[in-house]
């Protein structure tokens, strides 16, 4: 008997691309004027990063990055989601601006827009100028005046080449990274801080989306959110108000005030008091939402975590090199949610991608097969969801190339291209000539 064959064939003006972020690829940390970023700083300090590892070097993006475009292009890819590091323009985070820095992104669009490849701008990928931290950082409501003004100097003079505009990258792990758990920088575990930082962003979000509608009619802008689907261990009722809090403190915090112009309750009962025209400010007409996913959490009660008395705890799934457990459906399940509860705003999924241990062959080729079966079930979820009436207008894998993954280093490897860590020589692995195939073909065959 012949196997049925599946075909997932998307819309013909639908968006495969990759993404990458400044800190993660570009290195050159201290070059041409550049000013230093909390993730220099945070990398820079001991037992902060797994083997002391840092970005000063990255992937040498910074001098490579005509070599990196013309691989994207053979890749095939319609867009590149790339982010700028806001003290390589504005060294101290206002003020006096960096030319050299900015002549950077220059070249880099122009050799994007050469290739035909569509870039996608991060306004900001979680590399804050030190300056500004020195300042407070997130936690000065000034930030959100100095975020605006980064942003009107990047539209004015990248505006004529760039028309998608993306605002933050997941603030969410910006506010409870950074600042409560403290994996990331700057590195605090402070509630009432990493609350105050939250709503913080969400101001300069709204700020900054109308800075940069204000200053050319003609972007299309939106922002990043990552989600995780988020089920209850089982079906007991403690564990049930974990799911719910925790998909409000994780989730729902970062998406409501944009869509439905309030918090979730959780947030008053954490004491956060938005004034009305805090939140007018922060709920802007968005063009689209970028929706980052990777897996799901499945949450069962503890008493002892504060606010949500929620604990993540591992199912007995694979899972990804990154402990993530490996959740295609759950795709399906955050995509649908903004079909149903916000509206079914126009949607991309602007990362999805796994860590896998890969090994090259001694001819130099890497068989990265489970990281195509992530990819491929990832995508069938994301058709199955764009089926049954999602907006989704495109998908981007993260990452390009094997680059430095925050508090991990370079112990976990993302990427469609595996970068040599003593050479920097760049490799396409299976995957890369397999996504090249999908976009070729515009879809998958099962
Ligand atoms: C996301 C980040 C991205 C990358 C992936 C694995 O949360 O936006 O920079 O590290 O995770």
């Amino acid at each position: 008997m012949r196997a049925t064959v599946w075909k997932a064939v998307f819309p013909r003006d639908f968006t495969w691309g990759v993404a990458t972020s400044a800190y993660q690829i570009e290195g050159a940390w201290n070059e041409d004027g550049k000013g230093e970023s909390i993730w220099d700083r945070f990398s820079h300090t001991s037992g902060k990063i797994m083997n002391g590892d840092t970005g000063d070097m990255a992937c040498d993006h910074y001098h490579r990055y005509a070599e990196d475009v013309a691989l994207m292009k053979k890749l095939g890819v319609k867009a590149y989601r790339f982010s700028v590091s806001w003290p390589r323009v504005l060294p101290k985070g206002k003020g006096v601006v960096n030319n050299a820095g900015l002549d950077f992104y220059k070249r880099l669009v122009d050799e994007l827009l050469r290739a035909e490849i569509e870039p996608w701008i991060c306004l900001h990928h979680w590399d804050l100028p030190q300056a500004i931290q020195n300042e407070g950082g997130w936690t000065n409501p000034d930030s959100v005046q100095y975020f605006a003004d980064y942003a009107e100097l990047l539209a004015h003079e990248l505006g004529g080449k760039i028309k998608r505009w993306t605002v933050f990258n997941e603030p969410r792990c910006i506010a409870w990274l950074g600042y409560l758990t403290g994996i990331h920088a700057p590195g605090k575990k402070d509630m009432q801080l990493a609350v105050k930082v939250s709503h913080h962003l969400m101001l300069a979000l709204g700020k900054t989306i109308q800075t940069l509608k204000e200053s050319n009619h003609s972007f299309r802008v939106g922002t990043i959110t990552d989600l995780n689907a988020v089920h209850p261990i089982g079906n007991r009722k403690r564990d049930m108000e974990a799911a719910h809090k925790h998909d409000q403190f994780w989730n729902r915090w970062f998406i409501d005030p944009l869509f439905n112009g309030e918090y979730p309750p959780l947030a008053e009962e954490i004491g956060l008091k938005p004034t009305k025209d805090d939140m007018s400010l922060i709920k802007q007409p968005l063009d689209f939402l970028g929706v980052n996913y990777y897996t799901r959490t499945i949450a069962a009660h503890d008493a002892s975590v504060p606010v949500t008395q929620a604990k993540g705890v591992q199912k007995k799934t694979p899972t990804t090199e990154m402990g993530w457990e490996i959740y295609p459906e759950g795709l399906y399940e955050v995509l649908m949610r903004f079909r149903t509860e916000y509206g079914n705003p126009l949607l991309y999924v602007t990362e999805n991608g796994a860590a896998f241990e890969d090994n090259m062959t001694r001819r130099g080729e890497v068989q990265d097969d489970d990281r195509i079966a992530y990819l491929r079930d990832h995508i069938a979820s994301a058709y199955q969801a764009l089926r049954d009436g999602v907006n989704l207008k495109g998908y981007f894998i993260w990452t390009l190339m094997d680059n430095f993954e925050w508090a991990e280093g370079y112990s976990k490897c993302f990427g469609l291209v595996h970068t040599d860590r003593q050479t920097l020589k760049r490799t396409p692995k299976k995957s890369f000539h397999w996504y090249k195939n999908v976009i070729t073909d515009n879809g998958i065959t099962f």
